[in-house]
């Protein structure tokens, strides 16, 4: 067994090309490292590795005056995020984003998506927010696997970018509102407003996007079947980002929508309707039928686009969240010390401090 450890110091420039390098390591989804990890978590017991994240403790956000004193929980706001180990440095910087500007930040309560419940990560977590209140699900990868099919991006196939179309079997029947947020965003005014949006007779709600060109979200395969391009019939569908959505999860229950969007997927295996992941099947069910919520709730594609994660710049208009969907992370950009204009947005909520890299064999 070998036990390489390194701690990060501003002070300790010589460490900077390291430290790149343990963070590619341990954020990077596609390095050949991170894909053996696990393996080995998976199927191989006799070797195994881990590369262990520290992180800041973040302070105690206390709540307002204004706030409620909620025994009944009635005012509990629940937030369902994906929690990947290749992304937690994401996860740790949303939740303090969300704290932050919460003027009621201990009525904030977080379900944890994970295909795999360590629990290092979940010590992670309480060490990180000492005063947090969360929950951890597992998702069992096994319910998508043959389900995926390959998009043009490989980070999208992972089975817990599946795991929002599940959320409602996963979660208690007693959750029946949430928000769904992607690892990959901060919030920077407070939850509760994007919370009390009114969904009306609605299952979703997300900021819409009617000026995008909807017929490139679907293949010449789709569009040129008759029965398949009858499917919006009905409806004026537009495109909407699946990575944060207001979701009545009692509504999706009832409706069977989680069958629904694996019949698009059932469809997609047999031909190719579209090119991205969980995405488009959603649309397919949800397109034009959904709540239409503030865009300053996404100011989403601030990673780039899906094949180069090129810098891009803001969408006019106040934000109340910013979102690096696309192929570029602000933290691997700022690591690799070339980052966007952007990611300087990102950089003050990032509790990163240091990798311990433990490598066994
Ligand atoms: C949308 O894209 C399709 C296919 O690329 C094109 O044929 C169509 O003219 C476009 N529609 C608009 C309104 O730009």
């Amino acid at each position: 067994m070998a036990l390489w450890s390194s701690t990060s110091s501003s002070s300790s420039s010589s460490m900077l090309p390291l430290l790149g390098l343990l963070s590619l390591l341990l954020l990077h989804p596609t390095t050949t490292t991170t894909a053996a990890i696990r393996l080995n978590i998976i199927q191989n017991p006799t070797v195994s590795a881990a590369i262990i994240p520290s992180f800041r403790e973040a302070p105690a956000f206390r709540n307002g005056h204004t706030c409620l004193h909620d025994h009944d929980h009635k005012n509990i706001i629940h937030i369902v995020m994906p929690l990947d180990v290749n992304y937690i440095r994401g996860t740790m910087a949303a939740v303090l984003s969300i704290l932050q500007h919460s003027t009621c930040p201990e009525d904030v309560s977080f379900h944890f998506l994970s295909v795999h419940l360590h629990p290092e990560i979940s010590s992670l977590i309480k060490s990180t927010f000492p005063y947090l209140t969360f929950k951890m699900y597992p998702f069992d990868p096994n319910r998508v696997r043959g389900k995926i099919s390959k998009s043009i991006r490989q980070a999208l196939d992972q089975p817990l970018n599946y795991a929002r179309i599940y959320m409602a079997d996963i979660l208690p029947n007693d959750v029946n509102r949430v928000i769904y947020l992607d690892s990959d965003i901060i919030v920077v005014d407070d939850i509760a407003k994007l919370w009390g949006v009114d969904l009306g007779d609605k299952v979703l709600g997300a900021p819409e996007y009617c000026h995008a060109n909807f017929t490139n979200y679907f293949t010449d395969a789709f569009w040129s079947d008759v029965n398949l391009a009858r499917t919006f019939e009905g409806r004026r569908p537009c495109y909407f980002n699946t990575g944060v959505m207001v979701v009545d999860v009692d509504q999706w229950r009832k409706g069977g929508y989680t069958q629904k969007v694996e019949e698009w997927m059932a469809v997609q295996k047999r031909m190719r309707i579209y090119h991205l992941g969980s995405l488009p099947p959603v649309l397919l069910v949800f397109a034009g039928n959904i709540k239409a919520v503030d865009h300053r709730w996404n100011q989403h594609g601030l990673g780039g686009d899906n094949l180069e994660g090129r810098c891009r710049g803001l969408h006019p208009g106040p934000i109340s969240l910013l979102h690096w969907s696309g192929k570029g992370k602000p933290w691997l950009r700022l690591d690799s010390r070339r980052p966007c204009t952007v990611d300087y947005l990102w950089a003050p909520y990032d509790l990163y401090r240091s990798s311990r890299v433990a490598l066994e064999e």
